[in-house]
């Protein structure tokens, strides 16, 4: 298992994902201009991530700040919320996570204890990230029968600190002896599964096999999977769920061919308030070209969707920190939810 990501006090380290598998690069993040760039470029990224690193940003504006005035600090410090907060839209745990940090500093009464209290904050959520995945995969591990063949989509490992979302459950039965096997799609334009996901499989010593996401349609229609368990971006409490681009597809097949399709993600992914998820639309270059090789000629067009949206009544459950939610999700959510 690999951490993504520490805090050193003055600066935080993370793990460079966009060279991974090929170069294990640790890149220091001293001011929240970097921690911007970073999360845009997707050098680390996966929505509980992404929400770790945001709120280090807060901490890193707050310790950037020269002056000596509180209520000068926490504008400078709402300007950079703003910027962090105009990263990737899609993902709920970056805005929770950024609520979270400022909310806590509210009522502080000296700089001083407005920075100590962001930093405390950050390094709890940092913290509570290892703890919720854990649950998640103690709770996940009641769907996960001996000798199944487990699909998973994009990367939920790496997404996290440490132990992983969808992969957290994967981990948990393998290492409580569950003779399991995995599909990872490869996850085009930005292969995290043939990446990320195979490069933490192969670590954990879990024995799986890498597919093109086209071949999808193959595996279920043949019977080679037994169950599907991805991670998520954004959950709305009806139960519809964002993920990474090509999860409705494996949703919709899944439903075809009769197997059961299981997302898993900590509460802070459910999105309380809203009725509809905005859709991060990346460069269409990540579709013309593969890992910076043109692949289309000059002058070709492209759409570039980073996710989609899994209507609720394809989705089997929904693996929470806080138990399994199954249909009707307004109702077990909702009681997820007044539970924490
Ligand atoms: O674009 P990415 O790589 O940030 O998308 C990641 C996903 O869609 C993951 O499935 C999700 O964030 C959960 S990661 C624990």
């Amino acid at each position: 298992m690999v951490r993504t990501v520490f805090w050193r006090g003055e600066y935080l380290e993370v793990l460079d994902q966009s060279r991974l598998p090929h170069e294990e690069k640790w890149i220091k993040l001293r001011s929240y201009q970097e921690v911007v760039k970073i999360i845009r470029d997707m050098k680390i990224r996966g929505a509980p991530l992404i929400g770790v690193v945001a709120a280090f940003g807060v901490v890193l504006a707050s310790k950037q700040y020269e002056g000596n005035r509180l209520e000068e600090l926490r504008k400078t410090v709402l300007r950079a919320v703003e910027e962090l907060k105009n990263t990737r839209p899609t993902g709920r745990n970056l805005f929770w996570s950024l609520d979270r940090v400022l909310r806590s500093a509210d009522d502080s009464e000296s700089i001083e204890e407005y920075r100590e209290r962001l930093e405390d904050t950050a390094v709890r959520i940092m913290e509570e990230d290892v703890e919720c995945n854990r649950r998640i995969g103690e709770y996940g591990i009641e769907i996960v029968n001996e000798e199944e063949v487990i699909l998973t989509h994009c990367n939920t490992g790496l997404g996290t600190v440490d132990y992983g979302t969808a992969l957290g459950v994967i981990r948990t039965a393998w290492r409580r002896g569950l003779d399991i096997e995995v599909i990872a799609t490869e996850t085009r334009p930005k292969l995290q599964g043939a990446r990320l996901t195979a490069w933490e499989l192969k670590k954990e010593g879990i024995p799986f096999r890498l597919i093109t996401d086209s071949m999808v349609g193959y595996v279920m229609k043949e019977g080679l999977v037994d169950k599907v368990i991805v991670g998520a971006d954004r959950i709305l409490l009806n139960g519809d769920v964002a993920n990474k681009i090509g999860t409705l597809t494996i949703a919709i097949v899944a439903q075809r061919y009769g197997v059961p399709f299981y997302v898993a993600a900590p509460v802070s992914t459910i999105d309380p308030k809203s009725s509809e998820i905005p859709i991060e639309f990346r460069d269409e270059i990540e579709v013309l070209e593969c890992m910076g090789v043109r692949t289309a000629p000059e002058g070709c067009r492209a759409l570039n969707p980073a996710f989609d949206v899994t209507d609720n009544s394809l989705i089997t459950g929904i693996i929470t920190d806080r138990g399994i939610a199954y249909p009707p999700y307004l109702e077990s959510l909702q009681k997820i939810l007044r539970e924490c």
